[in-house]
């Protein structure tokens, strides 16, 4: 049991049709493009059909079909559904009870995780060690947002950031034996001291997520390069030996000076936030599809993830493929 490694089998993703460029903004707040392009990378984010949302379950659902038909696994060989979401279908039931439902995933067990940005990377560190430690075999680990209905849109500093969208991979111990691939160790840290700088409260009349911008994109950076020097030094590896970093997809700004900190090339760190904004739990998954669709994944591939958000929360897996 001690050798258990689990290794991603396959992704999936579901953006909503609905596309808002920038340019929409410009019909109605005191913004343009060109800002909005310069501060953050950001052109264009999906959100869902305001007049007919879809949930974080229901987009959710879709993207753990792909998945699920990519690895060739069936509903009944799903043993848990962990879903990352800070919009969630309702406080409870859970959004990963309903995709449990809805895929028929009979008897497996479910529950959410509240780390915001970070959401994604808690969530396959938690199925990670639900493998490793024998508990599962196969676990599906879920991220889905719709964060379109979180928004002040009359706030110009947060709402062009956003958008809606689910990724979901399928995570499956290897029992290969092999210790070379799979995923090789995880960090995760938290601040509290810092819940007021990114915040979405629960209660009350005015329930928008707000933040300071500034203070979040410093923090981000830092937290993010700290985590990732933590989760390489135990792996025994260097830096360099990492084929590519799969970073949380706030703002390309953000995105770089870490990068550039670090001392890591560009060609190496995949950024789609151009086209789907910040999507908080999905982002991570929504761009390890863009990368293993387009072949900058193929076996032995080593991949460190990183996540930040509101908490602070932070964390960090290293994946050989
Ligand atoms: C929000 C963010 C894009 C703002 O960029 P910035 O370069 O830090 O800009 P500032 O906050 O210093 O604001 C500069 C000015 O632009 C204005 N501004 C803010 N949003 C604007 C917009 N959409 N269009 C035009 N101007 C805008 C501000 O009001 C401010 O004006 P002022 O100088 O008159 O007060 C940037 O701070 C950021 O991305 N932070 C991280 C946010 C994030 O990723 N959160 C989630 C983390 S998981």
């Amino acid at each position: 049991m001690g050798n258990i490694k689990s290794r991603i089998l396959s992704v999936g993703t579901y953006v909503p049709d609905k596309v808002l460029t920038n340019k929409y903004f410009e019909s109605y707040l005191d913004t343009s493009d060109e800002w909005i392009m310069t501060r953050t990378g950001i052109r264009e984010r999906r959100i869902v059909d305001p007049d007919n949302p879809m949930t974080a379950a229901d987009m959710g659902c879709r993207a753990a079909l792909v998945a699920m038909e990519k690895a060739k696994v069936k509903a009944e060989e799903i043993d848990g559904v962990i879903v990352a979401t800070f919009t969630p279908d309702n406080f409870f039931p859970s959004t990963a009870c309903r995709i449990q439902a809805d895929l028929e995933c009979k008897d497996a067990f479910a529950f959410d995780i509240s780390a915001a940005c970070a959401g994604f990377v808690y969530a396959l560190t938690v199925a990670n060690n639900m493998i490793v430690s024998g508990q599962a075999k196969t676990i599906l680990v879920v991220g889905s947002e719709v964060i379109s209905k979180t928004l002040d849109w009359n706030d110009r500093g947060t709402c062009i950031l956003f958008g809606d969208g689910a990724g979901a991979v399928v995570l499956q111990a290897d029992e290969s034996g092999r210790s070379d691939r799979g995923i090789l160790t995880c960090h995760l840290s938290s601040d509290g001291t810092m819940g007021d700088l990114l915040i979405l409260p629960a209660w009350g009349d005015e329930r928008f997520l707000s933040m300071k911008g500034n203070e979040v994109f410093k923090h981000a950076v830092r937290c993010m390069a700290d985590s990732i020097y933590k989760v390489i030094d135990k792996t025994g590896m260097k830096l360099e030996d990492m084929d590519l970093l799969i970073p949380h997809q706030a703002n390309i700004r953000i995105i770089q000076a870490l990068a550039n900190q670090m001392g890591i090339p560009m060609e190496k760190v995949i950024a789609n936030l151009d086209k789907y904004g910040n999507t908080s739990s999905a982002s991570v998954p929504l761009a390890l599809e863009e990368a293993w669709m387009d072949g900058r994944i193929k076996d032995g591939t080593k991949i460190v993830f990183v996540g930040v958000g509101g908490g602070f929360t932070v964390g960090s897996v290293v994946c050989v493929m």
